[in-house]
């Protein structure tokens, strides 16, 4: 499935446990499967087998890749959305995963590298539209042309090695004030990568502190499952 897909999340993300006791058996794989020479044909099988061996183990770390992508799929359904924002494109994993479920892709990444790899990756793509800057001026501009609701990946954030550190370890907040605050906003719906980060501490906001920034009258829900925030409006299906 992820024929060009090349390295993966930033390493030090992988095998990042939840704040949960006790390390899955999953963690020191997934090390392994990061670092070792033979990496190219291992991952892929790894990529499958991922999934399971996270339910079998309790969900109790990281949610691999797959889910995730699951996950943006499953509210892309729900509210039926054909526009993906994604904030932090880094190898562009997320954006291959997705290019056949989504009409209009966009995605910005902050590292000069990072943005001219995907570029290049996905030259042949005329759906997939890709901004190189800090996303929260770059969000701004794509939201306003935007003709209609999108799903927002919220993933823009400084991850270690190979990535990009703005001004701020996190620019979640003026992205929520970006797909929220407009007084003629769509109905968009919000995913927040990395949930258990949001303490309060090193960078993070508090998760309180995200709900709270929200607009208390459109009748937005904030919950969280799997390390995964998830604001969404009035749900189109109840
Ligand atoms: C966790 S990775 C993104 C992974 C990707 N979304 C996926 O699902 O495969 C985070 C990326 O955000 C980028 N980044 C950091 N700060 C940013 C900012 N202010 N604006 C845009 N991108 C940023 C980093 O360079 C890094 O490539």
């Amino acid at each position: 499935m992820f024929a060009r897909e090349g390295s993966r999340k930033p390493r030090p993300r992988i095998g990042t446990e939840l704040p949960n006791p006790g390390a899955p058996p999953t963690a020191s794989l997934r090390e392994w499967v990061a670092t070792s020479r033979l990496a190219g044909v291992v991952r892929p099988v790894y990529r499958y087998l991922e999934v399971p061996a996270w339910y079998l183990t309790g969900r109790r770390s990281v949610p691999p890749h797959m889910f995730k992508q699951k996950v943006l799929r499953s509210y892309a359904r729900r509210y039926r959305l054909k526009t993906l924002v994604e904030t932090g494109t880094y190898v562009g994993d997320m954006v291959w995963a997705l290019r056949r479920d989504f009409a209009t892709i966009h995605s910005i990444e902050l590292s000069e590298e990072l943005y001219e790899k995907a570029r290049a990756r996905f030259s042949g793509f005329e759906h997939i539209h890709l901004h190189h800057g800090d996303s929260r001026e770059v969000l701004g501009q794509v939201i306003s042309t935007l003709a209609g609701p999108a799903l927002f990946w919220l993933d823009g954030h400084y991850s270690g090695e190979r990535t990009a550190r703005g001004p701020v370890v996190t620019p979640v907040m003026s992205e929520l004030a970006h797909v929220f605050g407009s007084d003629r906003a769509h109905a968009h719906v919000a995913l927040i990568d990395d949930a258990w980060e949001f303490t309060g501490a090193r960078g993070y906001p508090a998760q309180e502190e995200l709900e709270r920034s929200l607009p208390p009258d459109r009748g937005l829900s904030f919950s969280v499952a799997d390390n995964i925030i998830r604001i969404t409006p009035p749900d189109p299906l109840s």
